[in-house]
């Protein structure tokens, strides 16, 4: 899913001046947190500072500041109608707004990704309990050419059953890529559902919400959006047009933005997905920091960052190579998040403190390294990783 957007453009160059992080912090660690860069950091202090006046919080004009950052995101996925986009406090509640409003016999079944994580899990979990329907996880297998042999698996597991499929655009543990347009394909051949939860990619790899067409799209901003936590942002699809909302939030009715007239109730909701925004979704303090990462998301352009990272890792990658540590093929994983697999006989335990040692920031997900490197990371970074990686083989 290449972009052409980013053709004319020049290379990404290194953005650390963006961000704060200190010289000797060496953070490969954004699938765990994005660091907020220096602009988002100026308006969540400038959003804080509003709140010491109320009446500098207009109303009801502020509260619709969430339309901005529905158009934001709605830019960066490609959705063309920014209503479809609701705002919500995190990917386990879009996953619980979708598994509420669809229908599951005991005769299908529900599709998911091994050792997914588990907020676009648990409330498949409970559909499935509920309803009788079967759960089908699909596993990798662990031979030579695993995530094209997973996808294929995946694949194979949605059939005329299936009422779901929810699995991620690359894998949280390990950043293997799934072809989403063509499970998306797959999906609408056979009428299932499907529910992507795209916070390990969106931001730092395209995703475009009209080439694979999913039912739902939810991804949490505090990972590579750069933005805030208790924050996320989900694509609801025309499936869902006259769906449940978790909550009744009043904002999320029609004229709404008259204030003077809220007791005139009103029974109907704004159009598209704005009925299942979360109550109070007009967060004045997160809100601005969300928008202002997302702006300068759109600015570096998601391709160009997978670029950056690719680039960046790529000779890295051929040394770890020789020294017996290995990494999926580039066609079947992301460049921002991938996990490098341990040869033979390194003490992860030793590992895991020398890279305490030297600062170097990754996380270590069963037996391999998952490293996660983004535009702030740059030679230097490297380095400090490789001096690590030669030491526990040597
Ligand atoms: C793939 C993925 N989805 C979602 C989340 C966060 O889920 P929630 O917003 O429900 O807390 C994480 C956090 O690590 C994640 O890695």
């Amino acid at each position: 899913m290449t972009s052409t957007a980013s053709a004319a453009l020049p290379a990404l160059t290194c953005q650390r001046g963006a961000f704060q992080l200190p010289r000797d912090a060496h953070y490969f660690n954004c699938a765990y947190m994005g660091p907020l860069p220096r602009v988002s950091e100026r308006a969540g202090v400038e959003a804080l500072t509003r709140k010491r006046l109320p009446t500098s919080i207009v109303a009801p004009d502020d509260f619709w500041d969430a339309d901005k950052l529905r158009a934001l995101f709605s830019q960066l996925v490609n959705v063309g109608d920014p209503n479809r986009i609701a705002v919500q406090p995190g990917v386990s509640y879009a996953v619980a707004t979708a598994a509420r409003n669809l229908q599951v016999e005991a005769s299908q079944n529900i599709v998911l990704t091994h050792e997914q994580f588990p907020g676009n899990v648990y409330s498949w979990h409970r559909l499935a309990t509920e309803s009788g329907a079967e759960l089908r996880v699909v596993k990798p297998p662990e031979a030579a050419g695993r995530g094209a042999a997973w996808n294929e698996r995946l694949l194979e597991a949605i059939d005329a059953s299936t009422a779901v499929v929810a699995v991620p655009q690359v894998h949280w543990t390990d950043g293997t890529l799934f072809d989403l347009v063509e499970v998306g394909r797959r999906c609408r051949e056979v009428g299932a559902a499907l529910v992507v939860d795209a916070t390990q990619s969106v931001g730092a790899m395209p995703f475009d919400v009209e080439a694979v067409q999913p039912d739902v799209l939810t991804c949490a901003t505090y990972k590579w959006l750069l933005g805030p936590y208790s924050l996320s942002l989900a694509y609801f699809g025309p499936r869902f047009n006259d769906g449940v909302p978790l909550e009744e939030t009043w904002i999320a009715r029609n004229n709404s933005e008259d204030f003077q007239n809220l007791v005139d109730y009103q029974d109907a909701y704004q159009e598209g997905a704005v009925r299942y925004d979360v109550s109070e979704r007009a967060n004045f303090f997160l809100l601005p920091i969300a928008a202002a990462s997302l702006e300068l998301l759109l600015e570096w352009k998601p391709e160009r960052i997978q670029e950056y990272c690719a680039e960046l890792t790529r000779e890295m990658l051929v040394e770890a190579g020789e020294l017996g540590y290995s990494v999926e093929r580039e066609r079947w994983r992301s460049s921002h998040l991938f996990g490098l697999r341990m040869p033979e006989g390194v003490d992860l335990a030793s590992l895991k403190q020398t890279l305490a040692e030297r600062n170097v920031s990754a996380s270590l997900r069963g037996s391999a390294l998952r490293l996660a490197p983004n535009v702030y990371n740059d030679l230097d970074d490297v380095d400090a990783l490789m001096g690590v990686l030669r030491e526990a083989v040597s």
